[in-house]
């Protein structure tokens, strides 16, 4: 897998999924560019790039935020001209009963989970279109495929962004811009650290090869959408998750 000369965005890249995301990219040659909330450790990740020898800049990003994401775009666009490849990994979520939520606490898991990642596609998208190339791979979750219990605005943030991916893949098909999805299960980073011990002992038992994923795991999978040897896929959705989801 190669993603030399390629220019390329991973959000939450400061940490887990996202930062596996970053290292993979620039390993295959990808020029990386990582947002995030996290300054200290975005700005630490991309030092760590460039030492093992890649090139990666950090720029500050909150996904659910315009000005931010405009400021982002534009450093982007004045320093390399234009964006080939945008990884959409940031995310958040928390465990509650949605009986016991009320809809001021859903707006945070709506605005990251879902209306994140539509807004850094309609940044960018526009330019991939001009330029007739861009890869899109935004990161949903399994349950946004078969429910979560205890995530239900989370769940069905992330099934909306399930959706989103298949319908943007279909307008972007002409202009030769693939849109994917990669779905993770249950993966060792510290947003699986913070769900409670019971819940994630079930989980693990529930798993078919009985142990959690690793970033890289997903990183690997982002990374084939993200480059050639995914050149006929588009709209797909893929579960990476030690055969937890088996879906059609
Ligand atoms: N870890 C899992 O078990 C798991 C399972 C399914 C799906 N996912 C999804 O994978 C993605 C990565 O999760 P992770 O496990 O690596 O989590 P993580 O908490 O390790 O990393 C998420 C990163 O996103 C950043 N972030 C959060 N809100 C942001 C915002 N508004 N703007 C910019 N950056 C922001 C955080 O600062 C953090 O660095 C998320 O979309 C998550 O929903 C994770």
């Amino acid at each position: 897998m190669n993603l030399t000369d390629k220019i390329t965005v991973v959000t939450g890249a400061a940490s887990g999924i996202g930062l596996a995301t970053a290292k993979a990219f620039a390993a295959v040659g990808g020029t990386v560019y990582l947002g995030d909330l996290n300054e200290a450790d975005g700005e630490q990740a991309a030092a760590d790039i460039r030492s093992a020898g890649g090139t990666a800049t950090f720029i500050p990003l909150d996904i659910a935020n315009d000005d931010a994401i405009a400021a982002f775009k534009d450093q982007i666009i004045s320093e390399s001209g234009r964006l080939d490849v945008l990884a959409n990994v940031a995310g958040w979520g928390h465990t509650e009963f949605f009986v016991e939520s009320s809809p001021a606490s859903w707006d945070k898991e709506i605005d990251i989970n879902l209306k994140g990642p539509m807004k850094m596609c309609h940044a960018f998208i526009p330019g991939m279109f001009e330029q007739k190339y861009g890869r899109i791979v935004n990161v949903s979750s399994d349950a946004g495929r078969v429910g979560s219990l205890a995530e239900s605005v989370y769940a069905g943030a992330k099934g909306g962004q399930i959706a989103f991916t298949k319908a943007l893949a279909r307008e972007g098909a002409r202009y030769n811009v693939a849109v994917n999805c990669t779905c993770p299960g249950p993966t060792e980073t510290p947003l699986l650290a913070d769900t409670a011990e019971n819940i994630q002992a079930a989980l693990k038992k529930a798993i078919p090869m009985r142990r959690f994923g690793q970033p890289e795991e997903i990183a690997d999978a982002i990374l084939f959408f993200a480059c050639e040897r995914s050149s006929y896929c588009t709209g797909q959705v893929l579960s990476v998750s030690g055969g937890l989801t088996m879906v059609d």
